[in-house]
């Protein structure tokens, strides 16, 4: 019964270890160890040829039987889909390609991705990880990722965005950081509901205020080298009830900042540990 052995796609992908049960490997028939071409760059996707997979591939490991089901689809020619995840990195893509319905992980650093759409994650009811690091992304449709009852990660680190769109509820890593968000950026309470953030990163760009309310969940809040000059005594604590103790936050990043530390002093009384900031 095939399905072990090892795979040499177009000559560059190697694709090894047990893959029987998974979707993506149907219309490969079973015939154990038989090398299978697949017509990758060709069929629509000229752009691509000659310049995505260049180097070796190696992939190995099972997947799953809740693998996507990528046969039918152009994208998973194009982008590697295993066991819930399509890898797209590195193909000079301009778009977010059509994704399979069942994909769980979303890749696609290091392209020319210029905007993000609504239609592009449309109805994607299973993606937890969306990961667009390094693209060139200045827009992004506000209710983009609004339609996703599951996502939980979120990484559009290094691209040229203004405004973070807004995110659901589900988030727990937000990763905006080496952006040009400013003043104007973040909605209004924008975080407040998000009752599973543990990460915040927003680092390297033009954010003038801390983004409060910031929830209780919050382990990570990474601000260096933005423009926050000032912070109130009640950013992170609650000056009404002082037994009030925020344990989770324990990393607060604000060095790089023209803000002085030193003038809230019971800014951090709730706080397991004092921001890295200037204290002078
Ligand atoms: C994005 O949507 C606009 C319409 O809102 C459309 O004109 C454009 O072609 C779409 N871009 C991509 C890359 O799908
Ligand atoms: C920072 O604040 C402290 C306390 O108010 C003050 O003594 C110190 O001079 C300030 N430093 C600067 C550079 O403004």
């Amino acid at each position: 019964s095939g399905g072990s052995g090892e795979f040499l796609v177009g000559g560059d992908l190697l694709i090894s270890g047990d893959l029987s049960g998974s979707g993506a490997t149907s219309g490969a028939s079973g015939s154990g160890g038989v090398p299978i071409e697949l017509p990758l760059g060709s069929g629509g996707s000229g752009d691509q040829s000659g310049s995505g997979f260049s180097g070796d591939l190696l992939i190995s490991g099972a997947s799953g039987s809740s693998g996507v089901s990528g046969s039918d689809m152009p994208t998973c020619l194009l982008c590697t889909c295993l066991g819930g995840s399509v890898y797209c990195d590195d193909l000079k893509l301009d778009s977010v390609p059509p994704l399979p319905k069942d994909t769980t992980h979303f890749y696609a650093r290091y392209n020319r991705i210029t905007k993000i759409n609504k239609s592009d994650f449309a109805n994607m009811n299973k993606l937890k990880r969306i990961d667009l690091t390094a693209n060139e992304i200045k827009s992004i449709d506000d209710r983009a990722f609004m339609g996703m009852p599951q996502l939980e990660e979120l990484v559009i680190r290094e691209n040229h965005i203004s405004q973070l769109p807004a995110l659901p509820e589900t988030m727990s890593l937000i990763d905006a950081s080496h952006n040009n968000i400013g003043t104007k950026g973040i909605h209004r309470e924008a975080f407040k509901d998000m009752t599973s953030l543990l990460y915040l990163y927003l680092t390297d760009n033009n954010v003038d205020y801390i983004p409060v309310p910031l929830p209780d969940s919050l382990r990570s809040l990474h601000l260096q080298r933005n423009n926050i000059q000032m912070m109130h005594e009640d950013t992170f604590c609650n000056l009404k009830d002082f037994n009030y103790i925020r344990n989770a936050l324990e990393d607060i990043r604000l060095d790089g900042n023209p803000i002085n530390l030193s003038r809230t002093p019971q800014a951090y009384v709730c706080l397991p540990r004092i921001p890295i900031g200037d204290l002078i």
